[in-house]
C-alpha cells in the first residue's frame, strides 16, 4: 500500500522461531545438517544422483511440520497485526507457522514444504495438504514432482522483492538465524539507516552483526515482550530493559 502510513515492521525469521514448536535448527550441534549432510538432501546434485532420499528427506520434514503448532512468538507477531500494525514477514523458514498464526503477509525466500512443483516448469506449483511426494507423482507437463524448496546452490527467486520490502522498514526485527547463509543474510543491509534492527536469538550476543541491537532471548520469550511494548505504547522502538 503506497499510501499506507503506518509504522511498517518487517520481520526476518529464521528456523530459530520454529524451535520452540518443536522443528530442528540447521547448524546447532544436534542440528538437521549434522545428521542429514546438506550435499546428500538439498542440492540440485543430490537430487540427480538419488531423488528417492531427497524426496524421503523432504517428507519427513513436511510431517514434521504438519504435526508442529505456532508459538508465543509467531502468535505475537500476528496479534501485533491485528492490533492494526503493518507487520511484513520475510521467511527463511519452509514451515506455514506464520500463517497458521494469523499472519497475513509471508514472503517464504526459500520455499514452502507444503507445495510441490514441477522440475520443468517452477510456476507449476501444487499444494500438498496431506502425504508427501513420491517418485512417479509428476506434474501437468508429465514431469517429476520435487518439494518447493530453494536448495543450496540454486538462485532465491524473491530476493528481489524482500529487498524492496526490508528497504521499507522503520524497524527491522530479526528472529532465530544464525545469518550463515547468503544472500538471505545480506537482507539486513537493504533496512533504510534510521530503521533500528535487532536481533532476538539465544546467541544474538555473538551473532549480530555491528549495529544491530541484541536480545539474546528465545523468540518465545523474546518476541512476545517487544510485541507488548509496541502495543502498549503504539509504535516501534527498541526498549533499552531487553537488550544484552
Ligand atoms: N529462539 C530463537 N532462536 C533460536 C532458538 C529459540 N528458541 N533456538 C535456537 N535458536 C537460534 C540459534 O541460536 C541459531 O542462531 O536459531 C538459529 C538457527 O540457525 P541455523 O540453524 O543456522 O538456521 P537458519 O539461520 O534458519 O538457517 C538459514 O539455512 O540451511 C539453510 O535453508 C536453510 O533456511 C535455512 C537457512
Amino acid at each position: 500500500m503506497a499510501d499506507d502510513r503506518r509504522p511498517h515492521l518487517v520481520v526476518f525469521s529464521g528456523s530459530g522461531i520454529s524451535a520452540e514448536s518443536g522443528i530442528q535448527t540447521f547448524r546447532a550441534g544436534d542440528g538437521l545438517w549434522a545428521e542429514h549432510p546438506i550435499e546428500e538432501v538439498a542440492t540440485p546434485q543430490a537430487w540427480r544422483r538419488d531423488p528417492a532420499r531427497v524426496l524421503n528427506f523432504y517428507n519427513l520434514r513436511r510431517e514434521q511440520v504438519r504435526r508442529a503448532r505456532p508459538n508465543a512468538a509467531h502468535k505475537a507477531l500476528a496479534e501485533l497485526e491485528r492490533q492494526g500494525f503493518r507487520v511484513s514477514i520475510i521467511t527463511q523458514n519452509i514451515d506455514d507457522l506464520h500463517e497458521r498464526a494469523g499472519s497475513r503477509n509471508v514472503l517464504h525466500l526459500h520455499g514452502e514444504i507444503l507445495k510441490a512443483r514441477s522440475t520443468v516448469d517452477a510456476r507449476m506449483q501444487y499444494p500438498l495438504p496431506r502425504g508427501g511426494i513420491e517418485l512417479g507423482d509428476i506434474c501437468d507437463k508429465g514431469s517429476q514432482l520435487r518439494p518447493d524448496v530453494v536448495w543450496f546452490g540454486e538462485s532465491v527467486p524473491h530476493f528481489g522483492e524482500a529487498c524492496e520490502i526490508v528497504a521499507e522498514a522503520d524497524m527491522l526485527l530479526v528472529v532465530g538465524t544464525s545469518l550463515a547463509v547468503m544472500p538471505a543474510a545480506s537482507l539486513l543491509e537493504h533496512a533504510p539507516l534510521d530503521a533500528p534492527s535487532v536481533l532476538v536469538d539465544p546467541e544474538a550476543a555473538a551473532l549480530a552483526p555491528p549495529g544491530v541491537f541484541r536480545i539474546s532471548q528465545p523468540a518465545g520469550k523474546g518476541v512476545p515482550e517487544l510485541v507488548r511494548h509496541w502495543r502498549r505504547e503504539g509504535r516501534l522502538w527498541v526498549p533499552e530493559t531487553l537488550l544484552g
